[in-house]
């Protein structure tokens, strides 16, 4: 009865997600309209409004939270997958997946610019660290990824859209030596997490002889 009870629910909350794809595709088109704002109100502000651009500049870090959350969001159905743990309600993620990986990259964009402004108009100096290398690392493979996170890339790249797109477990390991060569926290001990459950899941996969990837949609 319970468990009858838990499917339907998440039957249901997949359903409405699957049959309000405009309303989604709206409101995620709305949010990327906002982060890619915030990366010109706090350049306009930096010379304008130090109240404003101290606002976001303050909060920088958590842009780079938000992104790691989101792609730890992202990950979550593909491990699961790998175990045979199936967990319905994590089909919603699936079928977003394309569309929750260019939040990823924005919210890491926007973390990037906000860290990188004030040194490009000589606020800050300008620092080479171990740990801005990997976040650079890992920006950079997001940013390909995010490049080709549309239709026209994946019919045009095939076989190799689907190589391009397993860098994410790369620009995982980048992201957690970013954050973990700063401090240990909430943030490079849940990335450690998943980086292990990860190698861990395509291990128990190949063990078992299960799927090592859900298909592109
Ligand atoms: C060139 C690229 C990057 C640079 C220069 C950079 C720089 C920084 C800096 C300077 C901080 C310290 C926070 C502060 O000073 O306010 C930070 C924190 C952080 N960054 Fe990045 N970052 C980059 C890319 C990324 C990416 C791609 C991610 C994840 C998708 C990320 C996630 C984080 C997280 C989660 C923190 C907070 C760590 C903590 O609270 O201990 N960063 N980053």
């Amino acid at each position: 009865m319970q468990a009858e009870k838990q499917k339907n629910w998440q039957e249901q909350s997949f359903s409405w997600f699957a049959e309000n794809k405009s309303l989604v595709l709206l409101v995620t088109n709305v949010l990327y309209i906002v982060l890619i704002g915030i990366s010109l109100i706090s350049t306009y502000s930096i010379y304008n409004d130090q109240e404003i651009y101290n606002f976001f500049a303050i909060n920088r870090a958590w842009f780079g939270r938000a992104a790691l959350s989101v792609l730890l969001l992202v990950l979550t159905p593909g491990i699961l997958g790998r175990f045979g743990i199936e967990i319905r309600v994590s089909r919603i993620i699936t079928l977003y997946r394309r569309r929750l990986g260019i939040l990823v990259f924005l919210l890491a964009f926007t973390h990037f610019f906000l860290v990188g402004l004030p040194k490009l108009v000589g606020i800050e100096p300008i620092t080479v660290l171990l740990f801005q290398i990997f976040g650079f690392a890992a920006l950079t493979i997001l940013f390909f990824m995010f490049s080709t996170s549309n239709s026209f890339s994946l019919k045009r790249l095939g076989k190799r859209w689907k190589w391009l797109h397993r860098l994410i477990y790369i620009a995982l390991l980048f992201i957690l030596l970013h954050i973990a060569f700063q401090r240990v926290s909430l943030w490079s001990i849940s990335a450690t997490i998943f980086l292990v459950l990860e190698i861990t899941s395509f291990g128990y996969a190949y063990i078992k002889g299960g799927a090592f990837f859900n298909k592109p949609n």
